[in-house]
């Protein structure tokens, strides 16, 4: 797992007004409101004061949890604003001068897509990678279905890496309907990989045989069996994209962007687009069939070993259909050069036992001190990764 990224958080449907919600990325916590203005805010979850959790629960004792747009932790009442500064401590005092250690980790949010954006990493803007581009998301010849959330159990890499993978789908997907039955003519064919996805990531395209399309009831689908293409990108370590064209006006967009959770825990926000049949009737069945897929691949992923990706590829046997595996791993070791990757077993091996709340590193860490939780232990590049045998 790697800072420096943006992560989604949670669904905009689902953070109401009044209430902070939780969410864990990176094997940590974060609360997650929105401030006096409707503006969503992403905040280190453990209260600096004695280890509250700031999206903790307060309602049945009948206090507002969003005071003055402050987050207010449940245990003795402190306030947080957006910024992570604490506004008020009670016990010396609402309106006396909390002291400067009174702080917590305030990451940058964005709002798009359906979905809550936090960058969890300390780099200045200018320095940050982008959010991935859903570039047909305002376009009126696509239709988005509502963002469905998934929470799979297993690493988000094994996750992304399925997405890259185009020799699974004639076993896994009996839906798609070619089976790889023929076994004197089946075989993947070759595909190129390039860089992409504004400058962080992986593209390639594969050529395929598809049986054609035919739907009993989903009007103006039908394709014609024959050759097409699909296209599958990465961004980052968290998000890939796929696009599926059985025609000119017969098109997916499927982004999955992830939110590493654990290393046995990822929670899935998958957006799903098309240029026909726009009219929201038909967002439920392309939702049912998108379910079914997805439980598919759920099925074989959950149970994968080892969980986390290897850190050499010779411990794999791999072939030229894992092309794209390979160049999304080639892409992992970039940011691993970086010093972005989190030292997974000293993280675990420290918080694990309960003993010790990490922060992922806000930009305030750049430019002010006093802070109190320690910051995630990194990995300096890929040598230490392989050193650390893989985490
Ligand atoms: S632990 Fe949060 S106010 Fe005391
Ligand atoms: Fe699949």
């Amino acid at each position: 797992m790697y800072i420096n990224f943006w992560y989604p958080m949670i669904r905009s449907e689902d953070l109401g007004p009044d209430r902070p919600e939780r969410a864990t990325c990176l094997g940590v916590d974060f609360v997650v409101f929105r401030d006096e203005d409707g503006s969503a805010r992403v905040l280190s979850d453990t209260c600096v004061h004695r280890g509250g959790s700031l999206s903790g629960p307060w309602e049945l004792r009948g206090r507002p949890r969003i005071i003055d747009g402050c987050v207010v932790c449940p245990y003795h009442g402190w306030e947080f604003g957006g910024d992570g500064e604490c506004r008020n401590i009670p016990s010396i005092g609402y309106g006396t001068r909390p002291p400067a250690r009174a702080k917590v980790d305030s990451y940058p949010t964005l709002e798009k897509y359906g979905i809550v954006f936090a960058f969890l990493g300390d780099l200045p803007e200018q320095e940050r990678p982008p959010l991935i581009d859903v570039k047909e998301w305002d376009d009126p010849r696509w239709r988005a279905n509502p963002v469905v959330v998934l929470d799979v159990p297993y690493y988000y890499e094994r996750s992304i890496e399925n997405g890259l993978d185009p020799a699974h789908n004639e076993f896994v997907h009996p839906t798609h309907g070619h089976m790889a039955i023929n076994r004197a003519t089946y075989r993947v064919n070759d595909y190129e990989v390039a860089d992409f996805s504004q400058g962080w990531g992986l593209w390639f395209q594969h050529r395929f045989a598809s049986p054609g399309l035919k739907h009993p009831t989903w009007k103006g689908t039908d394709a014609p069996p024959g050759d097409v293409y699909a296209g599958s990108g990465t961004h980052g370590p968290n998000a890939m994209f796929t696009e599926i064209n059985l025609g000119p006006n017969l098109c997916f967009r499927g982004y999955f962007i992830e939110q590493p959770v654990s290393e046995n825990r990822t929670r899935i926000f998958f957006l799903n687009l098309r240029n026909f049949m726009l009219e929201a009737e038909h967002d439920g069945p392309i939702h049912a069939r998108n379910k079914a897929v997805a439980r598919q691949d759920i099925e074989i992923l959950t149970d994968l070993y080892p969980l986390r990706t290897p850190v050499s590829n010779t411990k794999e046997v791999l072939t030229p259909s894992d092309k794209a595996v390979v160049a999304y791993r080639d892409w992992l070791a970039r940011f691993d050069d970086r010093g972005w990757r989190i030292d997974w077993n000293e993280f675990r091996a420290r918080n694990g036992t309960g003993e010790i709340a990490f922060a992922i590193p806000s930009p305030g860490r750049r430019s002010s001190g006093n802070w109190v939780l320690e910051t995630v232990p990194l990995l300096g590049n890929r040598q230490a990764r392989s050193r650390a045998g893989g985490t």
